[in-house]
């Protein structure tokens, strides 16, 4: 029973914690710098790989696209190879974080 209890508790705890991740600019700030130089590249920029591709930008783009955005790309029902490379490498708190930083409003 003691078991039991303690199962279900951590499922709790775990539940409690995916609903509170909260996007936090600051920290997305010391995250994008991964992104920049394909997303603030310019306008028009576009990568060569895997074909010549257009590059969206972010900045000002709504937090909650972005993020579905990046966990499409994590997942993979969102196709591309070189954002599904660098969404895998992203924790759902550094996604929060990243989407929070590029909702900004531009300064
Ligand atoms: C090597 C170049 C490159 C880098 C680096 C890169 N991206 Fe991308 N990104 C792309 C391309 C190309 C697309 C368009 C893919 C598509 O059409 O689905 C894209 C698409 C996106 C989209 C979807 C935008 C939209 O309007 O639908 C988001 C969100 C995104 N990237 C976020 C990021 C973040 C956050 C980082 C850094 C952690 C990053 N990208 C790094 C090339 C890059």
């Amino acid at each position: 029973m003691k078991k039991l209890i303690f199962a279900i508790s951590l499922l709790l705890a775990a539940g409690a914690q995916a609903q509170t991740i909260q996007g936090n600019a600051a920290a997305g700030k010391n995250d994008v710098f991964m992104c920049e130089g394909c997303h603030n590249a310019g306008r028009g920029y576009k990568t060569a790989f895997p074909d010549v591709y257009a590059v969206p930008m972010l900045n000002g783009q709504n937090a909650g696209y972005l993020e579905q955005a990046l966990k499409e790309y994590r997942a993979g029902t969102r196709r591309n190879q070189t954002m599904k490379a660098i969404a895998s490498s992203l924790t759902d708190q550094e996604i929060a974080d990243i989407a929070a930083y590029y909702a900004q409003p531009a300064k």
